[in-house]
């Protein structure tokens, strides 16, 4: 039975069905723009359903793959079920799925990883081909072709634009009373006549709330009722709560010395247990009024909302465990008045990063002792995650962090190595690193200065003489004095765990 108050258009409660019926709409070789950030509002049935059929068609040896383009990662059910078909030809531009990442490696399936703000600009002119489908979880379809988003916006205007076909999922399990709490941007201008965009605080609103979608391309609407991910959460784990202390230290020297307010600057976190002890200890701290401009609102930026230490906060999803989406849910009313979710060329958007100027705070893989940034790649060659926005924030930020625990697998890898196995972020865009022993700002700092400030700051005391043997060495019989390595040995600690299993 349709929900009236859910496909408020009655023309189109006429194209609902199920998601095999829909699944059916999507052929071999298409590409298909789907919802979903970080676990957040992505389709839920349609893409499971789409895998039945892949299998099935692939049982009769038909071939049977599409592109998937999203937001950012999205769930098992998307994700997951879609590779564990091996129905994705192409996956873009950021995942976290560990069947993904397994096919990937294993070379089964091509990925292109983006920086986040640039996929809507790369779809407007074509660079990727065409994007034939969309497939969009959305909380309400009104009239007149007005949408009301659900936990997340990502990419979804984009794809609702630029697609021939709409399928949308209307989520009964996502709040009605989501209705006013996303800024859609419609003002973008194209090359050569782009006009600045008119954000100056992150509380501002600068567009509709709702995604406007052509109602002639709706094709589909599946009514859904399940919840997000919603990933369990941790509490932060002692190395997490020892990082964020030196980053919580460094900002309260940052503003004695009038760098910063007390207000701070926008805040900026990547997701995980890093980001979470941060914002925890933000909780504590004696700064007040803080904002966010971020990607990802998580339990632990909740949390400062709702203790008033957070007065703003500006994201593209919600990624939040079970019980933080129950309290969200309750106070959703108070929430809408202190959380915006906007499309993530704005929330990534490079001009407004410089312009609010962000403190940036972004987890890695490695960094080497100059100050290069490995966010992606395990041992040179494997794919983790991707870059996801960490690019378009580090580079652009006002004051842009790199943290990371010092040692991985059980301190079998150490997490500060001579050179990095893949750069991500250049010397360049990387201000301040931070491991559990310390804090290296490397504002200001010389190739050789900078490397000694990583190795005493930073490296676990187990790696650590073994990188000043080896700067020492370099600064010794490198053929240039600027930025020394041994060519010979620079990688030589990667391909000694391949080999050994410890570097
Ligand atoms: N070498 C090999 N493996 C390493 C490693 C290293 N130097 N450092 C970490 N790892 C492994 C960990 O062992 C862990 O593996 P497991 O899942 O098998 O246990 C995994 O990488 C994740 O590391 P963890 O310490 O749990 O950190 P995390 O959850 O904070 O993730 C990144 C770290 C870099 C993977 C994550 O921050 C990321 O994907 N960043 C890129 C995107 C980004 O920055 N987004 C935020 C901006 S929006």
């Amino acid at each position: 039975m349709a929900d009236a108050t859910r496909v408020q258009d009655p023309a189109l409660r006429g194209r609902i069905m199920s998601a095999e019926e829909a699944a059916g709409l999507i052929p071999t070789g298409a590409n298909v723009g789907m919802s979903g950030f970080t676990g957040a509002g992505y389709p839920k049935e349609v893409p499971v359903a789409l895998a039945r059929r892949i299998m099935a068609a692939h049982e009769r040896g038909d071939p049977f793959r599409i592109g998937v383009w999203t937001g950012a990662s999205t769930a098992p059910e998307l994700d997951g079920a879609l590779a564990k078909v091996d129905g994705i030809e192409m996956r873009l531009p950021y995942q976290s799925d560990p069947t993904c990442r397994e096919r990937i490696n294993a070379g089964q399936m091509d990925y292109i990883d983006i920086h986040l703000s640039h996929v809507a600009q790369f779809v407007w002119f074509g660079f990727l081909g065409h994007l034939d489908v969309a497939v969009v979880e959305v909380a309400a379809v009104l009239d007149g072709g007005r949408l009301v988003p659900s936990s997340s916006v990502g990419n979804n205007k984009t794809w609702l634009d630029q697609a021939d076909k709409v399928i949308l999922e209307v989520n009964r399990r996502q709040s009605l009373a989501l209705e006013g709490m996303h800024d859609i941007y419609y003002g973008t201008r194209l090359p050569p006549h782009r006009q600045p965009i008119p954000l100056v605080h992150p509380s501002d609103r600068i567009g509709t709330p709702y995604l406007m979608c052509d109602p002639a391309k709706i094709v589909a609407i599946v009514e859904t009722d399940q919840p997000d991910r919603n990933t369990r959460f941790t509490p932060p784990d002692e190395t997490s709560r020892m990082i964020a202390g030196h980053v919580i230290e460094f900002l309260g020297h940052e503003v004695k010395k009038g760098r910063l307010p007390n207000t701070l600057l926008p805040l900026q976190s990547g997701v995980g247990n890093v980001a979470n002890a941060v914002f925890a200890g933000l909780k504590d701290s004696p700064f007040e009024n803080l904002t966010a401009y971020t990607e990802v609102l998580q339990d632990g930026m909740l949390d400062l909302v709702d203790s008033g230490k957070l007065t703003f906060a500006s994201a593209t999803a919600l990624s939040l465990s079970h019980e933080a989406a129950a309290r969200f849910e309750k106070n959703i009313e108070e929430f809408r008045q202190k959380i915006v979710l906007r499309p993530q060329e704005i929330s990534n958007h490079p001009e407004i990063i410089r312009r609010l100027g962000i403190i940036a705070m972004n987890g890695m893989i490695e960094a080497d002792i100059y100050g290069n940034v490995n966010s992606t790649h395990v041992m040179g060659s494997s794919i983790m995650n991707g870059i996801g926005g960490s690019g378009d924030f580090a580079r652009n930020a006002f004051l842009s962090f790199f943290m990371t625990p010092s040692v991985a697998k059980g301190g079998t890898i150490s997490c500060i190595v001579p050179m990095v196995s893949h750069v991500d972020h250049t010397e360049h865009d990387v201000q301040v690193v931070v491991t559990e022993q310390g804090l290296a700002d490397l504002r200001g700092l010389a190739p050789r200065q900078r490397a000694r400030v990583v190795i005493e700051n930073c490296a676990h005391p187990h790696f650590r003489p073994a990188l000043q043997d080896y700067f020492e060495r370099a600064v010794r019989g490198a053929p240039g004095r600027h930025t020394p390595h041994l060519l010979d040995e620079a990688l030589s600690w990667h391909a000694r765990y391949l080999r050994h299993g410890t570097m």
